[in-house]
């Protein structure tokens, strides 16, 4: 796949008015050990590092698009992405620091995710949640996002395939 084309300063800007003490851009490099500070300390480093380059490969041949926020001190506070793939794309990734939880954060991320699927033109998206992890199953499905299918994972947890037509 080639990079996606410059996207319109737009879609990095929340709606008016909501979380204007946040800036969000795509992540960079740098971001890899801050990231993981912030957003993913319970994954092994190791394991995060390697697929964290992996990504932002992706990110630069256009099969992803990763979202960051920070804070007003550029410290990172949360993360979410869109990926590619050749039949679909997925959500992954979402997280905001535990202190910033319940105030809209996660959920602006998802909007602005979403509005840069439509302007892709993605005709839909999904996104997976661990069928234990009901708040955030409650979360996706107040945004629009419906139960496709389960799976079962590595560790015998079951997760949840939700769809989403754009
Ligand atoms: C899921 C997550 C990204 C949502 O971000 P957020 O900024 O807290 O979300 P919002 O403020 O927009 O919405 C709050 C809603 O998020 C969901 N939520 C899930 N876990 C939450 C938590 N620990 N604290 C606050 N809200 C949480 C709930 O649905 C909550 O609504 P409720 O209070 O009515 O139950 C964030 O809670 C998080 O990072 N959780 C840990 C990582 C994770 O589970 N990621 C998803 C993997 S599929």
């Amino acid at each position: 796949m080639t990079p996606l084309p410059p996207l319109p300063g737009h879609l990095l800007t929340p709606p008016d008015g909501v979380l204007t003490d946040i800036r969000f851009r795509q992540a960079i490099m740098a971001d890899c050990l801050p990231l993981h500070t912030a957003c993913f300390p319970e994954k092994p480093f190791i394991q995060f590092r390697s697929g964290f380059h992996h990504l932002l490969e992706w990110q630069k041949n256009g099969r992803c698009f990763w979202l960051i926020g920070t804070d007003e001190t550029d410290r990172i506070i949360a993360s979410g992405q869109l990926v590619l793939y050749p039949h679909g794309a997925e959500l992954a990734n979402l997280a905001v620091i535990p202190a910033r939880r319940g105030e809209g954060i996660g959920t602006t991320m998802i909007g602005m995710l979403i509005a840069v699927a439509c302007h892709l033109q993605l005709p839909s998206l999904e996104i997976s949640v661990a069928v234990s992890n009901t708040r955030v199953l409650a979360l996706y499905q107040r945004l629009g996002f419906t139960e496709d299918r389960r799976l079962q994972l590595p560790n015998d947890e079951s997760a949840i395939i939700l769809h989403k037509g754009l």
